[in-house]
């Protein structure tokens, strides 16, 4: 099929290659020229693994191309829009500007019978608003939220768990227009359907709530764990052991229970945010009144990290040199929108600590945001004299790839916080080590 997807950023340049994996021809816009230079030359903008093996051999078919202009995407069946949606910058609302433009700029180049499927995040309510303003030129609106993860986002978007996609209904039941677009999109996704993947066919309220629900879900699941683990630093207990027991239970599961100094980046955060605010416009702000705990609890295991860091050097960071592991919001990802490991070493260096960060892909995007770190590459050389460490991003170089025994001759003391809870801690201690975990003793 003839595809084309608006918005070439972590979400879009992902879908735009992957689709071409899967048989289409894609044209890929957006309004960033350095960026559809970069993609054009088959190079992702963004660490992800495995994005740029595919961007080359999709390029190198001939059926990929990106490019500013807009009007190139008008012979496209189906448009994707895969913009961006923000918090906003003066309030917890999500930020519809990139949306709007994007199918502003599309609707002079709709032929009738094409459809606009929006993947972005968005509140819901937006869609039935841009199904009038899609109709006008004759095309068909559908919403099919994407769930992919940072640094499995290529498997995510060739193999995804389930698809999802919200159709124009009336009465309780598709349209003849929404059939055929759900029929359009189930041969977009060919491979997919053929192999049996759960493909959801529903209303476009139900396609954009089954999206925030899902991280609304995700983030309350870690935000659990860590009020568990708040309980357990009153009481003696292991947060860990406690998340492996209940996680035996299959109605709980093990995934996404993991403690620590919580969640990041540019999707959880922003969208329980936005949930919040939209239920408050729909008159359920109390429905999801606990959205705001969640977040509560998720930003104290920040201070909590820190206040851990700060009682391991005798009750003062000032003028200690404390070595940072980690800055990407979660390993396999340079992002640090958000980044809980950014953030507690930037709260570190305002207590006075002479703060060295190191990542293996995250220290570009880091330095942009907080120029006042001290960054260092190599983690050896970041963890030279340290007076304490902190791990914050658990990539596997700190994790299975760092013993206590060869830290332990680069440090200048024996002391390691573990914000992720991903080290074992009798090994650490073995070594003569202060271990410091998240809600464990
Ligand atoms: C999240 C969702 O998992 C995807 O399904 C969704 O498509 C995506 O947002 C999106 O809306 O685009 P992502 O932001 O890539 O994906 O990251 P996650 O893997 O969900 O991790 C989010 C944060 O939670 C990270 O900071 C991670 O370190 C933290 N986390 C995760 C924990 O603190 N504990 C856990 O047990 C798991």
């Amino acid at each position: 099929m003839r595809l084309s997807v608006i918005g070439c950023g972590y979400l879009g340049a992902v879908h735009a290659a992957a689709m071409v994996s899967i048989g289409h021809e894609v044209v890929g816009v957006d309004v960033d020229e350095g960026k559809i230079e970069s993609l054009s030359r088959g190079e992702a903008p963004f660490f992800e693994p495995g994005l740029p093996e595919i961007l080359t051999e999709a390029i190198a078919t001939g059926r990929l191309r990106f490019t500013t202009d807009i009007a190139e995407a008008a012979h496209a069946e189906v448009h994707f829009v895969a913009v961006g949606t923000p918090q906003q910058k003066d309030g917890s609302a999500a930020d519809l500007t990139y949306v709007d433009a994007a199918v502003d700029a599309l609707l002079p180049h709709l032929t009738a019978g094409a459809v606009v499927a929006g993947k972005s995040t968005v509140p819901v309510g937006t869609a039935a608003t841009l199904a009038e303003r899609v109709a006008t030129a004759g095309a068909t609106l559908v919403w099919n939220p994407e769930f992919l993860r940072e640094g499995f986002a290529v498997k995510d978007t060739i193999d995804p768990d389930r698809l999802v996609v919200g159709v124009p209904f009336h009465d309780g039941s598709a349209t003849a227009e929404g059939e055929r677009a759900a029929d359009m999109l189930r041969e977009v996704y060919h491979p997919s359907v053929a192999q049996g993947t759960p493909f959801i066919v529903t209303d476009h309220a139900t396609a954009e709530l089954v999206k925030v629900a899902a991280n609304a879900f995700l983030a309350t699941k870690i935000s659990f764990i860590n009020a568990m683990a708040e309980i357990a630093e009153v009481t003696g207990a292991d947060v860990t052991t406690l998340a492996d027991a209940i996680g035996h239970d299959v109605r709980i599961g093990r995934r996404f229970l993991g403690a620590g100094i919580g969640f990041g980046g540019g999707c959880l955060p922003k969208d329980i945010r936005a949930f919040s605010a939209r239920a408050e416009e729909l008159g359920r702000g109390e429905s999801v009144a606990f959205l705001r705990e969640v977040d509560a609890i998720n930003m104290r295991r920040r201070d909590r990290a820190v206040d851990l860091v700060v009682a391991a050097l005798g009750g003062s960071v000032f003028k200690k040199n404390v070595t940072v592991l980690g800055a990407a919001f979660k390993p396999f990802s340079d992002d640090t929108r958000d980044s809980p490991a950014l953030d507690v070493a930037v709260r570190l260096f305002g207590l006075g600590a002479w703060v060295t960060i190191t990542d293996p892909e995250a220290i570009p995007n880091a330095r942009a945001l907080h120029p006042q770190l001290n960054y260092v590459d190599d983690r050896d050389e970041a963890l030279r004299s340290a007076d304490a460490v902190i791990v914050v991003t658990e990539w596997d170089q700190y994790r299975r790839e760092l013993s206590p025994e060869h830290a332990g001759s680069l440090v200048n003391r024996r002391v390691i916080i573990d914000g992720r809870n991903c080290l074992d801690a009798a090994a650490w201690r073995a070594d003569g080590w202060a271990y410091y975990g998240m809600g464990r003793p």
